[in-house]
């Protein structure tokens, strides 16, 4: 509905009074009722059935397989009912939900998760206290329904693009028999260990209640103690490699596993400073590619922000990550937590005010690269802005191709159910908040909406989401990489 339309009819009702609003209450919902679900299925299918043909239009070039490096780290993930494990370990819910930086008590942990559960936002939390987390897992390996995967950014992302098509040069530590059940396609540049790093992930379904808290929709709080991945234990090896293996596309992440970490003095900042120049030395042919993650640290972000962002062509976030990093280069505090379910208006302004402030401080510094590229991943939809004129292509089908990759990873499953999924986006979306924007509706056949501003390209796509959660971490790792194959 077009602003003034809705204005028009705010001010009819107000003139006829509640009898009549009532009454236009009472005659829509008799008007829908009666095919309400036939009509919704019907919309899902089309919708479906059009993302499918976007996201096919292309296709990775499988006779001449891109080239991908991703760093850093790995982990074999540990997956349980988030609310089971806190009830195994009768950890009672507490009545004070509270941020933490890091956890070190379980009193903390029952905070922290109390505070990310209810709003149902991602999040991922360092615990200091080993002998706490070795509980954690040790409850968790019995937990009946509990599984074990290959887990990590990088790990995730590698998997995704070989399965995609691409040959990949993988930079992390892992254990022999982890490497075994890695893709043929897929180099793995770094150490054995014994003993990988573990992260337990605390999974909940929309709806789940934890004593008094309810989650308003799917998803993960991760904890970790990781002893190797913080330390980038791979770069080196990778780095060697990086050079004969000439990628198209080098990607960077996993950084978070550092956030809160007690390097001891200078540790930090010598291993980011290692990183910069690994990124420095990728060839003028090679994109990178930053994938952001759940950060509080504000030291390192300043030094992220100083080091590794201005180096990436791209980046990809959540839609928590967004604001975060933009508060953070607007000279405020780290945002811990940000709506959820944020509008289409609202992401898309963030992300242009995103797209401005690195490429302003690209244009006065002169130093990196310019930002060419920005991915953001929410529940309801995929967003993309891409500059026109670089070497990103097939944006349109890559922000189809995200969007199925949300509801195949959280539902588990390659083929997309309909009668697994809504539509939570709205019948249109006004392009910004800024007053008199205009509206764009979302077309069941033409779903994934792209239009020209500026210098650049913007496309959205909406996400059918997946209502019976098999997993919901990893999410990003896997749409990124699914958004990026198509364009490189
Ligand atoms: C670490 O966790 C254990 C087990 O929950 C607890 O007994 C101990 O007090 C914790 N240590 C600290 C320093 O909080
Ligand atoms: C994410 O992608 C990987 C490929 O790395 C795939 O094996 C995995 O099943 C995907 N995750 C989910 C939950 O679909
Ligand atoms: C930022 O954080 C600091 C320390 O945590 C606090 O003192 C300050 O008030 C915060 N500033 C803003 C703008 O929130």
């Amino acid at each position: 509905m077009a602003p003034d339309t809705e204005r028009r009819l705010g001010s009819s009702l107000m003139k006829y009074g509640t009898v009549t609003s009532l009454l236009v209450v009472l005659v829509a919902y008799w008007y829908r009722s009666p095919q309400d679900s036939g009509g919704l299925d019907a919309r899902l299918d089309a919708v479906l059935s059009s993302l499918l043909r976007a996201e096919s239009k292309v296709g990775v070039n499988s006779a001449s397989r891109p080239k991908v490096a991703i760093g850093f780290g790995g982990c074999v993930d540990i997956i349980v009912d988030g609310v089971e494990l806190l009830n195994k370990i009768g950890l009672q819910p507490t009545a004070t939900p509270l941020h933490h930086d890091y956890i070190q008590n379980a009193e903390q942990l029952a905070e922290s998760f109390a505070y990310f559960f209810a709003p149902g936002a991602a999040s991922e939390r360092f615990v200091m206290n080993e002998t706490l987390f070795s509980q954690l897992v040790e409850a968790s390996r019995e937990l009946p329904g509990n599984r074990w995967s290959v887990g990590g950014n990088a790990p995730v992302m590698a998997g995704r693009m070989a399965l995609e098509g691409c040959d990949v040069l993988l930079g992390g530590t892992f254990s022999t028999d982890f490497n075994d059940v890695l893709s043929e396609h897929i180099t793995v540049a770094g150490n054995d260990v014994d003993e990988p790093d573990i992260h337990l992930i605390m999974e909940y379904p929309s709806g789940a209640t934890w004593g008094p808290y309810t989650s308003r929709r799917a998803n993960r709080y991760i904890v970790h103690s990781d002893e190797h991945n913080p330390y980038l234990d791979s770069m080196e090896a990778f780095e060697r490699q990086l050079l004969d293996f000439q990628p198209d596309l080098l990607v960077v992440g996993g950084l978070q596993m550092m956030d809160n970490f007690p390097f001891k003095e200078g540790e930090r900042q010598s291993l980011l400073s290692h990183l910069s120049s690994l990124m420095s030395s990728a060839s003028a042919e090679t994109s990178v590619h930053f994938e952001m993650a759940s950060f509080v640290d504000e030291e390192l972000l300043a030094e992220l922000l100083e080091g590794v962002v201005p180096l990436a062509d791209s980046l990809g976030m959540n839609e928590q990550e967004l604001p975060n990093l933009l508060s953070l280069l607007r000279g405020s505090n780290v945002t811990v937590l940000s709506d959820p379910n944020p509008r289409v208006a609202t992401v898309l302004d963030q992300m242009r005010a995103l797209y401005s402030l690195l490429n302003e401080q690209h244009t006065e510094s002169g130093r990196g690269r310019a930002l060419t590229r920005l991915h953001v991943h929410t529940l309801a939809f995929q967003a993309m802005i891409v500059r026109d004129g670089t070497r990103w292509k097939n944006t349109m089908s890559a922000t189809a191709k995200a969007s199925l990759t949300a509801h195949r990873h959280v539902c588990g499953s390659a083929e997309v159910d309909t009668s697994k999924a809504r539509l939570i986006m709205d019948d249109s979306f006004s392009v910004s908040r800024r007053e008199g924007s205009e509206r764009i509706p979302l077309e069941e056949t033409r779903p994934v909406s792209c239009w020209r501003e500026r210098d650049y390209q913007i496309c959205v796509a909406p996400v059918l989401v997946c209502t019976e959660v098999f997993q919901t971490a990893g999410g990003g790792d896997n749409i990124s990489a699914a958004g990026l194959v198509l364009q490189i």
